[in-house]
């Protein structure tokens, strides 16, 4: 394993993209990602605090990262998130994102500019107000809407609109969406289903392929492909050919884009994680509260890399489901 220079895997994919999930909690509770009740959280003290998260974003950084995510749970229900963000955007990274459900986000977008945050995506699976709250169990479709039109007064642009689809749940909503990207210009992404939820439902009949999202568009709109070279984000992406729009799809399941993964995950417990398809973590926090030093982190977040695999193996007949679901990981 090297000992310097950038984070690197076995197979030369070099990781320069940190997801930081900055709470296992969440005020919704989606029918794809969480049950209904019982849902336990961590204890707060296993929770990483604003200045754990700055330490590993500072010694990611000195190791070659250089955009950040937050994500949950929902990332705008950890207490003083605005200020966990400007510890993390001091650091100094060319992207700086948040993955949200929305639901708080129209009462904080403004301070999360002032912080550094640079874009949103905000997940909204429905355009239909009861199926949304259907889906969502808690939780408007207004509130989600007139927080798209907040992140934009506010900068956070663009707004990208996360849209996990569930056969037979919403996907006669393909194109609504697409209508709706195109009304207000927000890239759309359709994100096939994945086994993450934590109830254990995922069967493979619920995942809507997503060439099959890009062919009922294209039969309605002209689409072209998006040239996305030196874009390592996992969406296809293709515009409308008129200009007016912009959709993508993460088939994460039918079309793997394990080979091109920079992406490394740190969970709200402070597990490094390689893959959201990986039990193999290794404790950040333990180095942390052990009193080790940025060498000792920067050496777990080397290990966590060099353990990757090749892929998520999704489509291997002896797949086993991940321990954590979604919710405990984030986007
Ligand atoms: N499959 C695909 N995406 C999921 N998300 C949550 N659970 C799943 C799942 N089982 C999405 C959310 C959000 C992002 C954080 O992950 O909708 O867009
Ligand atoms: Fe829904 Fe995201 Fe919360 Fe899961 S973590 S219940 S997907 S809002």
């Amino acid at each position: 394993m090297p000992t310097d220079g950038p984070l690197v895997d076995t197979f030369g994919r070099v990781h320069d993209d940190l997801r930081l999930s900055v709470t296992d909690r969440c005020n919704l509770r989606c029918s794809y990602c969480m049950p209904e009740e019982g849902v336990t959280f961590r204890p707060r003290t296993d929770i990483l605090s604003y200045e754990e998260f700055a330490v590993v974003a500072r010694v990611a950084k000195s190791v070659g990262v250089t955009s950040v995510r937050f994500t949950g749970g929902e990332p705008l229900v950890r207490k003083g998130i605005v200020d966990l963000v400007a510890k993390v955007a001091e650091v100094g990274f060319s992207d700086i994102a948040l993955t949200t459900n929305g639901t708080l986000l129209g009462g904080l977008a403004a301070g999360l500019v002032g912080a550094g945050l640079i874009r949103v995506n905000i997940s909204c699976d429905s355009l239909r107000p009861e199926r949304f709250a259907q889906i969502r169990r808690r939780g408007e479709l207004g509130v989600v809407l007139d927080a798209m039109d907040a992140a934009e007064d506010a900068g956070l642009l663009p707004v990208k609109v996360n849209v996990v689809l569930v056969a037979g749940l919403n996907d006669d909503e393909i194109l609504d969406f697409a209508a709706f990207s195109r009304a207000t210009g927000r890239p759309v992404r359709f994100i096939e289903y994945m086994p993450l939820d934590a109830d254990g439902h995922w069967r493979r009949e619920q995942v809507v392929a997503g060439h099959d999202v890009v062919a009922r568009i294209a039969s309605c709109w002209p689409l072209e492909p998006v040239d996305a070279a030196g874009d390592a984000a996992p969406a296809e992406r293709y515009r409308f050919t008129d200009g007016h729009g912009e959709i993508g799809v993460v088939a994460s399941v039918t079309r793997p884009f394990c080979g091109t993964c920079n992406r490394l995950r740190l969970t709200a417990d402070g597990a490094v994680q390689n893959c959201l398809f990986s039990d193999d973590e290794l404790s950040v926090r333990d180095v942390l509260r052990g009193g080790g030093s940025d060498e000792d982190v920067a050496d777990v977040l080397r290990r966590a890399v060099w353990g990757k695999r090749a892929g998520h193996g999704i489509n291997d007949p002896e797949f086993l489901r991940p321990r954590r679901s979604m919710s405990m990981i984030g986007g």
